[in-house]
């Protein structure tokens, strides 16, 4: 992609979000919202009027396995300054706490992901308790489908999706094989299949046998008839093991190019993903994901990742365990664009 494309299609991600800080700090300061609405529900926000210890905060929630992942969201909230610490205890800070309930009415991009703060008001915050006292969630379960399909028709994961595709090849991959890993519900398929006027083979793959049906069952316009992705003859569809112990049951060298947005982050096994996507890529293939690239030094957990974990995923990696993932896997060239768009190529 040229540099004129790439400021672009970032102008227009950037305008379509209302405002120019950086989408890094907005996803944090949202995040931290939601977690405080999901803690403001259970009591917990009021609970901390006082400054308490977590011993405290963890007997009040009660029966709480994962102290270290609510030591985590603390440490977390602190750092987005929600909360305060003094003498290693935490209190509310009201103020921060109310401007980003100002930002949740006002702010463009706190609005695209008012389901999410709303699910915390709602289900969410059960769920976030569950975790803490050491129950599994995954993206399948009904509670976190149904808040995180707002995916699908977000305008802001659509143009992603664009820009993803043009940052690895554009109208360039026409006529090419493309594995969509982590296909999801349909709609990328579909904004892959439409962006290269429906000329490619598409494998759309995902974890989830369920994912996978839902995929197959999505409907489509063709040339004025309605499709479900399933009967369209360049289009299939694999499931593959989340624990990754089955390799994908791809062939070698058998795909041009791997779209993969918003997944590795789900998965405790993201080196072994890009593994796979590596064998499975032809020689200058082409390898391009979504996924937030943490700092260097931001080793420690992150809101997001305290959020994602709340919800059943892994956590965001930092640029030097992308780098590392990619080399490790025989990708080069990588490069990583708006702290989220990663592509690299096989030799
Ligand atoms: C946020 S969705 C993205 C879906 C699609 N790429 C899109 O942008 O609409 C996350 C993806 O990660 C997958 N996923 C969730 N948890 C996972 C896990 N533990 N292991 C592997 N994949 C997982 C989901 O099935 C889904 O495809």
């Amino acid at each position: 992609m040229t540099l004129e494309g790439k400021v672009k299609v970032s102008l227009r991600l950037l305008k379509n979000l209302g405002s120019l800080t950086g989408v890094a700090k907005l996803t944090r300061m949202h995040n931290a919202l939601s977690v405080a609405v999901g803690l403001e529900k259970i009591g917990v926000i009021e609970f901390l009027e006082e400054p308490k210890s977590l011993k405290e905060v963890a007997d009040f929630i009660g029966d709480v396995k994962r102290l270290d992942l609510l030591e985590a969201m603390f440490e977390a909230l602190v750092e987005e300054k929600v909360l305060k610490k003094v003498d290693g205890r935490y209190t509310v800070n009201v103020s921060q706490l109310e401007k980003l309930k100002a930002m949740r009415r006002t702010n463009p991009y706190f609005k695209e992901y008012e389901v999410f703060t709303a699910g915390f008001e709602g289900v969410m915050n059960e769920v976030m308790i569950d975790v803490l006292r050491g129950r599994d969630f995954d993206f399948v379960s009904p509670e976190v489908a149904t808040i995180l399909y707002f995916q699908t028709s977000s305008k802001i994961y659509a143009l992603g999706r664009e820009l993803l595709l043009e940052l690895g090849g554009g109208k360039g991959l026409k006529g090419k094989k493309i594995l969509d890993l982590g296909c999801g519900f349909g709609t990328e398929p579909i904004t892959i299949l439409k962006y290269l006027d429906f000329d490619c083979h598409l494998i759309c793959a995902d974890f989830f046998p369920n994912v996978v049906d839902e995929c197959m069952h999505t409907t489509i316009e063709i040339n004025g008839q309605t499709k479900i992705l399933k009967d369209l003859d360049n289009v299939e569809f694999v499931v593959l093991d989340p624990m990754m112990k089955k390799l994908f049951p791809i062939p070698d060298d058998y795909v041009d190019a791997v779209f993969s947005f918003g997944l590795l982050h789900w998965s405790s096994h993201p080196k072994e993903i890009i593994k796979e996507c590596s064998r499975v890529l032809k020689s200058k293939g082409i390898f391009m994901t979504v996924t937030q690239v943490k700092r260097d030094e931001e080793t420690h957990l992150t809101m997001g990742d305290v959020l994602l974990k709340i919800i059943g995923g892994n956590r965001y990696y930092t640029k030097s365990e992308i780098k590392g993932f990619l080399t490790e896997a025989g990708l080069t060239d990588p490069t990583i664009f708006l702290s989220y768009m990663i592509t690299a190529r096989k030799t």
